[in-house]
């Protein structure tokens, strides 16, 4: 039987927030139990962004360190560096010759990150051609993604197609499943993101988590005052942590009064640290022993690269290109 195979791709951009483990990690994760996973760090894909090596180096290492904790199984899914297999760059040199400027013109998040002062490189403008080759050098079937990327893996499809037609049926037409909508809301109460600088990072704890926590901002109603739990966005965090009972006890204190919204902040920081508690204990645990960490990526860079290496075995021949023998 061959199982379903699901790919996805994380950029190293520095320290998880709540937003991106409801909104992503945790369904990446339970995925590894429907098929098999391949996810990587997208350090290649990075580097339309980040300039300075250090800066990638630490943020790879923090995306390992983070979906490990988080639960990540080396034994169920392939865990590995993008740049551990440089066989995708040269699918996504092929891609690139079936695939039409005007759809990558028509890119959405291109124009966002130009718009934002990203520079307009190459590189950044031919990102969907390495991501459809991450995803076909698996031949991947499905995808989870955030809405943001939904139009990426359309392109994917696009340029499967075409290879199929104009060449050999090697690809599968990959299906995407969306992430969760996201109602992770920041400290301010609009969306949580990094950008808008109000996330709650899930590996920060002690004083600097509370401080975050406490700096969440509410309105002025007086502590005496009832108050209404469906316009707070503590108590919309909290729901993201309580059970039903517990979240209806919260709710009824805040319609009683006589409750202030620090005591509410102070329910919502003992959750995250009970749900959190034990990944921070083991990213301390694998941050210490970074051999481990480079033994998973590596051995999963070792079974990716074995995969990759069967796809462009098929390609270079359906192309005219010598297929090399697999090393
Ligand atoms: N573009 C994705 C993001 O910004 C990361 C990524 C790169 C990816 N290659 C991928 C995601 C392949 C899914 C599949 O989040």
């Amino acid at each position: 039987m061959t199982q379903k195979r699901i790919l996805s791709g994380v950029q190293p951009s520095g320290k998880l927030h709540l937003g991106n483990y409801f909104g992503a990690v945790k369904q990446h994760i339970a995925l590894q139990d429907e098929g098999l996973c391949f996810y990587f760090i997208a350090d290649y894909h990075a580097l339309t962004t980040i300039q300075d090596p250090q800066v990638l180096r630490d943020y790879t290492r923090d995306v390992a360190l983070d979906y490990l904790a988080l639960g990540l199984d080396p034994a169920k899914a392939v865990f590995f560096r993008q740049s551990d297999v440089p066989e995708v760059t040269e699918l996504a040199w092929i891609l690139g010759t079936v695939t039409n400027m005007g759809l990558l013109e028509r890119a959405v998040s291109y124009k966002e990150k130009i718009e934002k002062g990203i520079e307009a490189s190459v590189g950044l403008f031919t990102y969907p051609v390495l991501m459809a080759a991450d995803i076909l050098i698996y031949r991947s079937n499905m995808v989870p993604v955030g809405k943001d990327q939904v139009q990426h893996i359309e392109m994917t499809q696009d340029m499967a197609g075409k290879f199929n037609r104009a060449f050999r049926q090697i690809f599968p037409i990959t299906d995407y499943r969306l992430d969760k909508e996201s109602k992770v809301l920041g400290l301010d109460g609009q969306k949580m993101s990094k950008s808008y600088g109000n996330s709650i990072e899930i590996f920060a704890e002690g004083k600097p988590l509370r401080k975050t926590v406490m700096s969440i901002v509410t309105d002025s109603t007086p502590v005496a005052d009832p108050k209404d739990p469906d316009r707070s966005n503590i108590f919309a965090l909290y729901g993201l942590f309580a059970t039903e009972e517990e979240k209806a006890a919260l709710a009824a204190r805040y319609r009683a009064g006589g409750m202030g919204y620090g005591e509410a902040k102070q329910a919502l920081l003992e959750k995250i640290d009970g749900y959190f508690g034990p990944a921070r204990e083991k990213r301390k645990q694998l941050a210490k022993d970074p051999a481990t960490v480079d033994d998973v990526l590596r051995q999963g860079a070792q079974r990716a690269r074995t995969e990759a290496q069967l796809t462009m075995a098929l390609v270079r021949e359906a192309v005219g290109i010598k297929a090399r023998s697999v090393e």
